[in-house]
Order: C-alpha cells, then structure tokens, then sequence
C-alpha cells in the first residue's frame, strides 16, 4: 500500500510498472553473477596442480601402497571418503605432494578397447597381392567360405575353424592378406598389436582381450587380426615376474574367448608372427588357430607379380624388369614395393620425365646396403631360413 503511494506521488504510473524495469536488471544481475562464478571456476582450474595416476598395489592398515609409471612404489593416504572403497589394482588419482588418494578413475573409461585397436573396412583386393596363390587359398578355404556361404557347412554339418595363423618374415605380406581377406568378406578389420598389449596396458590386457571379443561381435561380420600374437602367446618360463604373470593372463583369456566363441559367429581370428618358434603351441590345438599358413618369400613368378603389381600406375622407360626380378631373390614382397618407390623417387630428383633403369638400379643398390646394416632383419632371417 505505501509503495503504492510512494509511486504515485513521485508521479510514476504504477508498481507494474516499476516492477517491468527492475525485474530484467535483476534478470541481468543473476546472469553477471553466474559468470563470474564460473570465470573464478575456470581460473582456480589454472592455479590447481594436476594429480598424479597410479595403480594401487596393496592396502594396509587404511593406507595403501601405489605404484608409479616410473616404478617407485609408496605408502600413502586415502581420503576418509575413499575409505574401504579401493582395493588392489585400482587405477585412483592422487594429491602431487603427499600423494594422499583423492580419487578413483573408472577403468571402464580409461580402458576403452576401441582406443586401442584400428577399426576399419580395407579396400584391397586378392588382384594386389602378387604370388602366396597356396595361402590365399587356404585363407580363402578358412576365412571367406564359412562366412560368405555359412550354409554349405550347415548343410554337412562341418564346423568351420575359427580362424588361422599366418607366419613368415616382416614384408612378406601378413596384414596384406588379412585385410584382403577382409574386404571380400565385406568384414570389419580388427587389428590388435600384441607387443602394444603388453607394454602399455600392463594389468588391463585381460579386460582388453575380452571387450576385443565383445567388439567383434558388435561389428561382425568381423576380422580380428592379432599382429605379433608371440608377444601375448611366447612360450611361458620359470621365472614368472609380474609382468609375465600379466602376459599369461592376457594368453590365458584369449585361450577363453577362442573356446568360448560359437562357429558361424560371423567372427573370425587370424594371427600373425614371425616367430612361430617361440608361440605357445596351445593356441594352435584343434578348435583354435589350427590352420597354420607359412607365407614364403616370393619365388621368381611371384616376384614378376608383385613388381607389375606395384608399378603399375608409374611411367616407366623401355627396359626389361628380369635383371630385378632376379636380384631380388631372397626379398620379400614390402622390399620389392620399397625398390618401386625409391625408384620413383630417384626419378623424381633427377626431375625425368620417366623412370628409368638407373633408377632402380639405385634404389636395388640402396635397399641391400640398409638391409647389410640392419642387425636385427638379419638375426630374423637366421632364425627363420637357419
Ligand atoms: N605378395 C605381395 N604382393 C604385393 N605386395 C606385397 C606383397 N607382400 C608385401 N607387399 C607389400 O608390402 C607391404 C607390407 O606388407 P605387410 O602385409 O605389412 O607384411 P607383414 O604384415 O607380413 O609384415 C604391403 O602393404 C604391400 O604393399
Ligand atoms: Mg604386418
């Protein structure tokens, strides 16, 4: 009632009125300060120190021993709301300076298989693969039979295998003939490095193993490719470390997943080493990888193919490719591709019109003194041809 006098006598027209103009400066004031809040979040964001990531160890006496990425373990503090609610193997968040846990990191989110694979769809087809005509057979016969025409295994009641093992030296063709296996099946490519395995996900290589499965199943039909499968299956020895501990259990979980999965599931597995003499032959009994594909060093036909394969497309000069063919013998099919390319490439220097037998001469000359300097292909050769 007195306001209402107040206005009329200052000759205003009405509480509405007034109401009308202080309401959205009140509207404006709630606004500026609900920037300013998050404006003072933001900046305490800047001031705060990060927190450090370990895993839990042990817990004792309401303490707990974590461990560092670096190695250092240490006994430390957990925040009294965290009490009784982390156990070993934890991955929780800790203060920098007393390292107290404040926190723990859902594994779910830090864990994420798809992080850790490469998913595509390949494109090649069995025409860009020069030679290994035995194994695209078998692969053919292994992997694109039972998943392009299930019904001729149901008809005769044979189970397909659940997948193979591709074995041979670096280049001579491995990832090549599972992505093209792949693409004619029209299947997700699933691919897995097995050394990554071990060394980044120490602890979570089961898990990883296991959402792998579950992956593939979600996108089938699907391909999982396990590249260097004897960094996860190398035979086991006596001295069991933690972290060959880890690599059993990550082995003993893929062993799970192959006996676990029905035939016919659209999912196939294929493996690939260049160590076949040090992978754990209990991957290879029946039911699991027991087709076991060498994949040899291209022989003169072969070579022919995959040279022809790889220049094609390239401006060549007139002159014969055999004086090649013949001194790459004993390459594999990724050194001849290599040779193309640095052909090419010496070509393009020379700023020529076309490419020409220098240049291969060159790049021939190029590749066989890397490959004299480099130890570690030739120890892989040795192992290999003996
Ligand atoms: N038989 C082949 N025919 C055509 N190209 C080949 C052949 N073998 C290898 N290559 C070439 O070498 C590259 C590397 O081969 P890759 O499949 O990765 O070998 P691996 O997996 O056995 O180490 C391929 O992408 C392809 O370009
Ligand atoms: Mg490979």
């Amino acid at each position: 009632m007195r306001n209402d006098l107040n206005f009329n006598i200052r000759g205003d027209s009405g509480p509405d009125e007034a109401l009308r103009e202080v309401l959205p400066l009140y509207d404006e004031n709630q606004e500026l300060k609900r920037t300013i809040l998050n404006l003072k979040t933001e900046l305490n964001k800047f001031s705060s120190l990060p927190l450090v990531v370990c895993t839990v160890d042990k817990i004792l006496d309401n303490k707990a021993i974590i461990r560092l990425k670096n190695g250092h373990s240490l006994y430390v503090h957990i925040a009294k709301e965290l009490e009784g609610k982390i156990e070993a193997n934890d991955v929780v968040l800790t203060e920098q300076k007393s390292f107290t846990i404040i926190s723990k990191v859902e594994k779910e989110k830090l864990f994420n298989v798809e992080d850790y694979v490469v998913i595509e769809k390949p494109k090649i087809s069995w025409k860009d693969i020069g030679g290994l005509k035995k194994q695209i057979q078998e692969i053919k016969e292994v992997i694109e039979l039972p998943m392009t025409k299930p019904e001729l295994f149901k008809k005769l009641g044979v189970k397909p295998h659940k997948g193979l093992l591709l074995y041979g030296l670096p280049g001579t063709g491995k990832t090549l003939v599972a992505k093209a296996a792949a693409a004619s099946t029209n299947s997700t490519f699933i691919e897995l490095v097995g050394s990554e395995l071990v060394q980044k996900y120490i602890g979570e290589g089961a898990k990883l193993v296991k959402d792998l499965f579950k992956l593939a199943r979600e996108r089938a039909p699907a391909i999982i490719f396990i590249d260097e499968l004897d960094s996860i299956s190398g035979q086991r020895t006596d001295d069991s470390t933690s972290g060959e501990r880890e690599v059993q259990r990550t082995f003993m979980q893929l062993l799970a997943e192959i006996d676990g999965f029905e035939d016919l599931e659209n999912v196939k597995i294929i493996g690939a080493t260049n160590r076949i003499d040090i992978i754990d032959p209990a991957i290879l009994r029946p039911g699991r990888l027991d087709r076991v594909v060498e994949m040899e060093l291209p022989d003169k036909k072969s070579r022919t193919e995959i040279f022809k394969i790889h220049i094609a497309g390239m401006k060549l000069a007139e002159f014969s490719l055999d004086k090649y063919i013949e001194k790459t013998k004993g390459l594999t099919g990724a050194e001849i591709k290599s040779i193309c390319t640095e052909a090419g490439y010496s070509a393009i220097r020379r700023n020529a019109e076309s490419i020409e037998e220098s240049d291969f001469e060159y790049a021939l000359n190029k590749l066989c003194c890397n490959l004299e300097d480099c130890e570690e292909h030739n120890d892989s050769r040795n192992l290999m041809f003996g």
